[in-house]
């Protein structure tokens, strides 16, 4: 799975709180944009030189000539946003074809969406879509401060969404799981997204209140905690080409995705971090152990397999490659 890319060119640049600028962005040659689904994202490189974040799709559905995506700027990171901060109306960038491992349940016939932070884009964008075909929906919206959160304004009003704000005065206004997510119902979808406590948080309290994971749709911003070594080989293990049968050993401090960069697999990826699923193979025997935040229980049931994050419990993994 090799990744297209785009050149595009920012048409829009709002500032909407100190750190999170919203971006619009068309192609540099006028033409269409790839047709994507709520809740996708795109992977962005402002400049050669820039590392390559995703970022979720935030703008109404049906857009094919702008996509709109919001960054939050995070000094401690390692350039990503930064560099997207530096950009002005303009300004050049490559785009990749937007991938779609965080859609709307299509069984579901309610759906509740917890967005937590930057973690509001990808559910923004499945509110909308959702208000455009009259899908019985909630968007519960949280962050430290109605300063700090994007989008704030346009959404106070909306009938189908609730603020909470970490300083809010009154405890009742901030989120409470037990009221605000409830009892588990069989025709709910629960949509999560935002920064790990936020997930964490969000999470254990619908394990508590008995929703099964089946019904919990997650997408994370950066890798959640793993169990790391948890009955895996101690040393590290060999992960095994099914292809040509070439063995290679995968040291502890080593990814299987860079043990197949290093021996000249071309192996796809984007993130490195186990989140967006660009680097996804099938594991044809042996027993992974999953250390991503991107695949399902069913996926993983299949066979799936993030090489970039995750690792195995056995000597051996081998891989559909
Ligand atoms: S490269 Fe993103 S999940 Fe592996």
């Amino acid at each position: 799975m090799s990744t297209t890319w785009t050149d595009a060119v920012v048409v829009a640049r709002h500032d909407t709180t100190p750190r999170i600028a919203v971006f619009d962005l068309a192609r540099t040659d006028g033409g269409e944009l790839w047709a994507y689904e709520p809740g996708a994202h795109i992977d962005v490189q402002p400049d050669a030189s820039a590392p390559v974040r995703q970022y979720s799709l935030c703008g109404p559905p049906g857009q094919h000539k702008q996509y709109r995506i919001a960054v939050l700027n995070e000094p401690a990171s390692r350039g990503g946003s930064r560099a997207m901060h530096a950009l002005a109306e303009g300004d050049t960038l490559r785009i990749a074809a937007p991938r779609d491992r965080f859609g709307l349940a299509p069984a579901a016939r309610r759906h509740l969406l917890f967005a937590g932070g930057i973690g509001i884009t990808p559910l923004l964008s499945m509110a909308q879509a959702l208000d455009a075909t009259g899908g019985d929906h909630h968007l519960h919206y949280c962050a430290r401060s109605r300063a700090e959160a994007a989008f704030a304004a346009e959404l106070a009003e909306h009938p189908r969404v609730t603020l909470h704000f970490d300083d809010a005065p009154a405890p009742a206004d901030r989120l409470d799981l037990p009221r605000d997510l409830g009892s588990p119902d069989a025709d709910t979808a629960v949509y999560v997204c935002g920064p790990g406590g936020f997930m964490d948080h969000v999470l254990e309290q619908a394990a508590a209140l008995g929703w099964p994971t089946s019904a919990l749709h997650t997408e994370r911003f950066s890798a959640g905690p793993t169990d790391a070594g948890e009955g895996g080989p101690v040393g590290g293990f060999t992960v095994r080409l099914a292809s040509t049968g070439a063995e290679y050993p995968v040291a502890e401090d080593e990814s299987v995705l860079d043990v197949l960069h290093a021996h000249g697999v071309d192996a796809a990826f984007s993130c490195g971090q186990g989140i967006c699923g660009e680097c996804i193979v099938r594991v044809r025997a042996g027993e992974p152990d999953h250390r991503d935040d991107v695949l399902t229980d069913d996926e993983r049931a299949a066979g799936l397999f993030t090489p970039c994050s995750s690792r195995s419990h056995t000597p051996t993994l081998e891989l559909d490659l």
